[in-house]
């Protein structure tokens, strides 16, 4: 599977542990340097593998994996030519599947006049803050 825009290869990580294989980039070299310490510090550098790119323009072969994961990546990118270079990596039939903030506590109070009940909402709705409770 592919992790578009995998910043610090957290997720990556956790595909792997339920058993994906596992290729992740990111534009930052930064990020692909902590993605790759953070899956070989969990045991898991065998299964994934990381890469300097962009969306735009993937160094991939056509229709080479069966699952193209994009997580709070897509607000960031030229969606049209990142989602057609996308489309393009996934196999037919494969699986796309991108996930994007609806929810942040500044935009939350703005939709609602109640910050207590937004910010609660918040906590529930982000995995890392679920860990840290
Ligand atoms: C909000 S972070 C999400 C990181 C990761 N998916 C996660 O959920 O932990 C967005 C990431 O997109 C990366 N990014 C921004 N523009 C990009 C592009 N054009 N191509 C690839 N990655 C990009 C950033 O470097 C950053 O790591």
């Amino acid at each position: 599977m592919l992790d578009a825009g995998c910043g610090e290869g957290i997720y990556a990580t956790l595909f792997a542990a339920i058993g994906f294989d596992v290729a992740g980039f990111d534009i930052s070299p930064n990020c692909v340097e902590a993605a790759q310490h953070v899956a070989a510090a969990n045991g898991f550098s065998e299964r994934t593998r990381f890469s300097v790119q962009a969306t735009e323009q993937l160094d991939y072969p056509d229709d080479c994996f069966d699952v193209v994961v994009g997580i709070d990546v897509l607000h960031h990118v030229e969606v049209a030519t990142s989602v057609a270079e996308l489309l393009r990596v996934l196999r037919p039939g494969g699986t796309a599947l991108f996930r994007e903030f609806v929810e942040v506590p500044a935009f939350d109070r703005v939709r609602d006049s109640s910050s207590q009940k937004a910010s609660t909402r918040t906590t529930l709705n982000t995995p890392r803050k679920m860990k840290e409770s």
